[in-house]
């Protein structure tokens, strides 16, 4: 078999010019950690290897003692238990000193990729004085992989972690867990949230020498490894007759299964369950409800300190189209809300950031002050499922952060999404934010070479939740590539515009969907029309969009006010969500003037202009490109051309056809 071989994106140290003799910094002199620490250990031969190639010259570690009472050179690290867990302190102390304090080996691991990041952008040493620790506790990665290998929604390859029914365990389990300590994830989900077949056997013993390998490998990078489980476990595996929470001989199954599964893997995490969902049993089969679920096992799994990430994509997937009071977006908040504050304390609700799925565009989901009294954790799909797939080039993070800023008003202040998540609001720990990973086991690990700015972009944004889409982006760009200013610019042109850009050729103005079922790849306007998915448009020969407010489903009841009143009135419903909180007609006039019809076949047009720019730009720093780079972004970005002008006509035509209204332009609809 072909063996496979890997890159190191953004930890690919290159030598960097720096504005002042740096050499002082392989000299590193260790104070208050021991270097047999598994962390430290992996923390010591990162310097080297980032040292080593960026400086040009190799670090040595001298034992504290040698160097008592002179730290006056060198990197020095030292214990400053004052430091919150995971934070860090990086000073310049002297003309040839820099001090990196933590309080935890975590903290100096973390630490450590920022210096080695600092060095890498080129930055000036002159005065870091950086003191930082992460906003949020839970930085997690969610993947959906399968044990045959295969990755739900994968789109760069297959899995790392898995193939043919056994765990792979292997020097690529160990870069993966290196790239994403780098951006400072702690904590993934190795397997699929639809646990069937041999993955519900991960908590049994079959799995534990494996499991457990991986679960040290990733503790030496500060991460913890959580599974996803089968919440019908005590059927399939323990012949029992029903999974009922409340059952005592249930309960016991569990007991003794997690007895053996945290003694099996003591670092294991805790669990993500999708319980209730999509076909996946829950406690609703047995007459109880989401807190009953979750808190069963949250009790048995706490003794371990165990967590349990409850998922609340609770909706009803057999629904009939005809039915127009039945309104899936209103789910979450139904199943949920009345639940606040019966959640056990080791008990997270995971929600996805808007009450769909993962759409280009979709307002936040309303659990996010919703509940005042549960821990909350946000998911968000770097995967890019709804949103290119990883041809179509979409740089999700200003989505990220505008999902992060919104005010839920559920106090006065400190009441963004980013507050919830973070534990400010509420003063709660356990809580975060988890993204649904685009990895896999191509050799760029995200199919798409520019998608890797995701998955940078969404650890450094988990850690601090101010930074900027475009710092990221520089960031990313310049780690990545070595590219001049111009060239460089052009990039960060393509992924700062590649969000609206994909917004303007699909689906409009927040009505999501209009995709291939199933696929979920290029368009198909009454793809999910008249299915059970609870997903529809409602396009008439009059108009589109739908009726959310209290005259229709009620949905924009949910929100606190000032929100709900906002989202109720066309006049103030921000216009990128116009369709999905209303009901419109092709000649109402918008706030740029257009008709809905007009603003529809502009932006669509301009959408597929604006995929054939991404492509000019891309050409035009040709020679700057690794030569492997190029042609495969390149390849990628026809295909994205082709895409973006199948959605155009399609969508332009089926509201042409069905509005009889033409385009002022007079361009050519089909
Ligand atoms: C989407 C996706 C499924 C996935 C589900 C989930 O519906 O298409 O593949 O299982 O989300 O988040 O559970």
């Amino acid at each position: 078999m072909e063996k496979k071989t890997w890159t190191q994106l953004w930890l690919d140290y290159k030598k960097t010019k720096t504005s002042e003799d740096l050499s002082f910094l392989t000299e590193i002199i260790l104070h208050g950690f021991s270097e047999g620490h598994p962390v430290i250990q992996n923390t010591l031969s990162e310097l080297q290897l980032g040292i080593g190639k960026i400086l040009g010259a190799e670090p040595a570690v001298k034992p504290a003692d040698e160097c008592e009472g002179k730290a006056d050179r060198g990197l020095v690290i030292i214990k400053d238990e004052e430091l919150p867990e995971e934070g860090y302190k990086l000073k310049r102390t002297g003309q040839e000193s820099v001090m990196l304090s933590a309080s935890t080996e975590k903290g100096v691991l973390y630490g450590t990729f920022c210096l080695l990041r600092k060095l890498s952008l080129a930055e000036d040493l002159e005065d870091p004085d950086i003191c930082t620790a992460p906003e949020n506790p839970l930085r997690m990665l969610n993947h959906w992989d399968n044990m045959d290998g295969s990755i739900e929604r994968g789109y760069s390859g297959r899995s790392f972690f898995f193939n043919n029914g056994e765990i792979i365990v292997n020097e690529r389990t160990r870069d993966y867990a290196r790239l994403i300590a780098s951006i400072g994830i702690n904590a993934v989900v190795i397997n699929n949230v639809n646990v069937f077949g041999e993955a519900t056997e991960l908590i049994t013993g079959r799995y534990a020498e494996p499991l457990r390998k991986m679960s040290e490998i990733f503790a030496g990078y500060g991460i913890r490894l959580f599974l996803s489980l089968n919440f019908a476990s005590p059927i399939e595996l323990g012949n029992l007759p029903s999974c009922d929470p409340l059952d005592p001989s249930v309960i016991r199954w569990w007991e003794e299964q997690m007895r053996t599964v945290f003694d099996n893997i003591p670092n294991l995490g805790g669990f993500l369950v999708k319980a209730d969902s999509e076909g996946r049993p829950g406690p609703f089969t047995y007459g109880r409800n989401q807190a009953e679920g979750a808190n069963m096992l949250a009790k048995v799994i706490k003794p371990y300190g165990g967590l349990v990430i409850w998922r609340c994509f609770v909706y009803n997937c057999r629904q009939d189209w005809r039915d127009r009071k039945t309104d899936r977006a209103r789910a979450g908040y139904d199943n949920f809300h009345e639940m606040d504050g019966q959640f056990d304390e080791n008990v997270i609700l995971q929600i996805k950031n808007g009450p769909m799925d993962f759409q280009i565009r979709e307002p936040v989901s309303p659990l996010f002050g919703g509940m005042l009294h549960t821990n909350e954790m946000l998911e968000v799909q770097i995967a890019q499922e709804y949103t290119g797939q990883q041809i179509d080039l979409c740089y999700l993070i200003p989505m990220f952060k505008e999902i992060l800023s919104f005010r839920t008003y559920v106090k006065e202040q400190e009441d963004t999404v980013a507050d919830i998540i973070s534990g400010r609001t509420f003063g709660n720990r356990n809580t975060g934010i988890a993204t649904v990973a685009n990895t896999g086991d191509d050799s760029n690990w995200t199919g798409h070479d520019l998608a890797a700015a995701n998955l940078y972009g969404f650890g450094r944004l988990a850690w601090d939740m101010n930074l900027t889409p475009e710092e990221i982006a520089k960031e990313w760009i310049s780690q990545t590539y070595t590219l001049s200013p111009d060239a460089a610019k052009n990039v960060l042109w393509m992924l700062l515009h590649s969000r609206e850009i994909y917004e303007d050729y699909t689906s409009p103005l927040g009505i999501g969907w209009m995709v291939n079922p199933s696929n979920h790849y290029g368009p198909s306007v009454n793809g999910y029309e008249y299915d059970r998915w609870g997903t529809y448009h409602r396009a008439d020969h009059l108009g589109v969009g739908v009726d959310r407010t209290d005259k229709g489903t009620g949905y924009a009841q949910q929100y606190n006010e000032p929100n709900a009143s906002m989202y109720n009135d066309p006049q103030t419903c921000p216009e990128e969500l116009l369709l999905f909180f209303h009901r419109v007609l092709y000649r109402t006039r918008l706030k740029s003037g257009k008709t809905l019809i007009q603003h529809i076949y502009d932006s669509h047009f301009e959408g597929y202009e604006k995929a054939q720019e991404l492509k000019k730009r891309w050409e035009s720093i040709r020679d700057e490109l690794p030569e492997d780079v190029y042609p495969r972004v390149l390849e990628r970005l026809d295909r994205q051309i082709s895409n973006a002008r199948e959605w155009c006509d399609q969508v332009n035509s089926y509201f042409y056809r069905i509005s009889g209204i033409e385009d002022e332009k007079g361009r050519t609809i089909y």
